[in-house]
């Protein structure tokens, strides 16, 4: 991030409001009097040359994003929001949450953000439940060659979460060390999917590189939704748990066992790449055994995803994309209106103005995805204990009807642990969790020192999405805020 600079078309100020929903308004009116601005930059925004002035806000301040070379032709775009609930009382730090998006390869700047818990969704309406209410919130295309992010050299994509880490270490300097409101604001890594393994090496990094005096802020905690950290354990849930629910019968848990069983073999002799494949292999035989299970909701057939049609392929490329399509499925439009791929590739790139013009959203997330491939199947579970070791308050999160991160996964790779504190926290009872108005129960909370564990009813791989109002509350919870309700 070189500089700053203003967007001076762009509405100069705004009152002070009395609700989350004034600026979304102020938001939706920056998008329709960006374009004279357009224009003229786009006279100054040849190729890259761009690069001099890397970073935008709101006239209000209320928003700014940019990119940031990490490392020489490796650029990340990142988005932050400012709460307009923000206070500034220094007993009750206003809280910074940073999203990280799975895949690997998807973009939590699209995803994350229009589709989960963003101020705005899809067709760009305010969205009720976006935790921007709670916390300020940072959206990150990580790592580079996610979303709008990009290399101008393919040897650039990252190869390890570690990298990934480092990467996005580097982002956070830039943001955080010019930024004294921001260092007093603690920041929480909330993470989705593929997300989480990215979310505790990160933790570790930005612990190491604080204590190094190189980065200035304070970790607050980390939140793994529905995380990947531990693919073996995920894999050999998926069988038994399709069979409970009468997904699979025992003839098809007989012809998983055989490939899960050559994934143990592949991770035991270090053959993460052909793990990878097997990965793949399985997900495609249980795809075909259990007539297309999603394996975002084993309540539902991929197929009722009306622009999966091709989904039956199963390659990891072609499983990332379901990912953003599974949200689209959601959706219940004809037009291309509220379509992802085309709000990122036109109005939302239109108002960031600094994305290269012959870039498309997403253009590079295969390649993320290829690129990770020898790291894909490695557990996270060791980080998840340094981090519990050091103190940090680790939250996980998982939804009731995920399959691909199912809950029984989760639990299998808690249970590995070696924190201390494990014994008691698994004989510990729960606390049932309920929302708004509604008297069913919508989940259940265990909590001890400084592990916490939220089984979400009803939801998911998409937790925020599938359970808005129970998310809002545990997102409260993890970052204390101090927004009044
Ligand atoms: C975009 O244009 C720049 C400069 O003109 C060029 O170097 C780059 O390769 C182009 N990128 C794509 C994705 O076409
Ligand atoms: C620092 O962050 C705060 C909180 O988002 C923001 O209001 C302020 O404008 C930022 N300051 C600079 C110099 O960017
Ligand atoms: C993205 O938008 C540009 C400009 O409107 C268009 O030419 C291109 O085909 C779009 N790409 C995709 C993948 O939609
Ligand atoms: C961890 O979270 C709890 C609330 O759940 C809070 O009381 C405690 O201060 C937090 N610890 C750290 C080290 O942030």
């Amino acid at each position: 991030m070189k500089s700053t600079e203003e967007v001076h078309v762009l509405t100069p100020s705004r009152p002070s409001h009395q609700t989350s929903m004034a600026p979304i308004r102020t938001h939706l009116r920056i998008m329709r009097r960006v374009s004279p601005c357009v224009t003229l930059l786009c006279l100054l925004l040849v190729g890259y040359g761009w690069m001099d002035i890397a970073a935008r806000r709101t006239g209000d301040g209320s928003e700014e994003w940019g990119y940031v070379e990490v490392r020489p032709k490796a650029h990340m775009f990142w988005w932050f929001y400012g709460s307009p609930n923000r206070v500034e009382d220094p007993s009750k730090p206003w809280p910074v949450v940073l999203w990280l998006q799975g895949g690997p390869g998807a973009s939590g700047v699209g995803i994350g953000n229009f589709e989960e818990i963003g101020p705005l969704d899809t067709y760009l309406k305010p969205r009720e439940s976006t935790w921007l209410q709670k916390a300020d919130l940072l959206f990150v295309d990580n790592p580079v060659g996610t979303g709008y992010s990009f290399v101008e050299d393919s040897k650039l994509f990252v190869k390890t979460d570690e990298e990934a880490a480092t990467d996005l270490c580097t982002l956070l300097m830039e943001i955080f060390n010019r930024n004294e409101t921001l260092q007093k604001s603690p920041l929480y890594i909330v993470a989705e999917s593929y997300g989480g393994k990215y979310a505790v090496t990160l933790a570790l990094s930005v612990l190491k590189a604080t204590e190094a005096g190189k980065l200035k802020l304070q970790l607050g905690g980390v939140a793994l939704g529905d995380s990947w950290i531990s693919p073996e354990d995920f894999v050999f849930s998926w069988a038994p748990l399709l069979k409970d629910v009468s997904r699979l019968d025992d003839n098809g848990v007989k012809k998983c066992d055989s490939v899960t069983e050559k994934i143990r073999q592949q991770l035991r002799s270090g053959q993460y790449t052909e793990a990878t494949a097997s990965w793949s292999e399985l997900e495609g035989l249980i795809s075909t055994i259990s007539n297309s299970v999603d394996f975002y909701n084993f309540l539902l057939d991929s197929g009722m995803d009306p622009v999966s049609m091709e989904a039956g392929e199963l390659t990891p490329g072609v499983s990332m994309k379901r990912y953003a399509r599974y949200l689209s499925y959601l959706k219940t439009s004809a037009s291309n209106a509220g379509d992802l791929d085309t709000l990122m590739n036109g109005s939302v790139k239109k108002k960031l103005q600094i994305i290269p013009a012959n870039f498309t959203w997403g253009e590079q997330s295969d390649s993320v995805f290829s690129s990770l491939q020898g790291d894909f199947m490695k557990p996270r579970i060791e980080e998840v204990d340094e981090l519990l070791a050091k103190g940090v308050n680790v939250t996980i999160y998982n939804g009731q009807l995920d399959l691909i991160c199912a809950t029984k996964g989760t639990e299998a790779w808690v249970e590995k642990l070696k924190w201390e504190g494990l014994e008691t926290f698994l004989s510990m009872e729960r606390t049932p969790l309920y929302c708004g108005t509604e008297s069913a129960t919508k989940g259940f909370k265990r909590s001890y020192k400084n592990l916490h564990f939220y089984w979400i009813l009803g939801a998911g791989h998409f937790v925020p999405v599938d359970q808005p109002c129970v998310s809002l509350d545990m997102v409260t919870a993890i970052t204390q805020s101090p927004a009044s309700t």
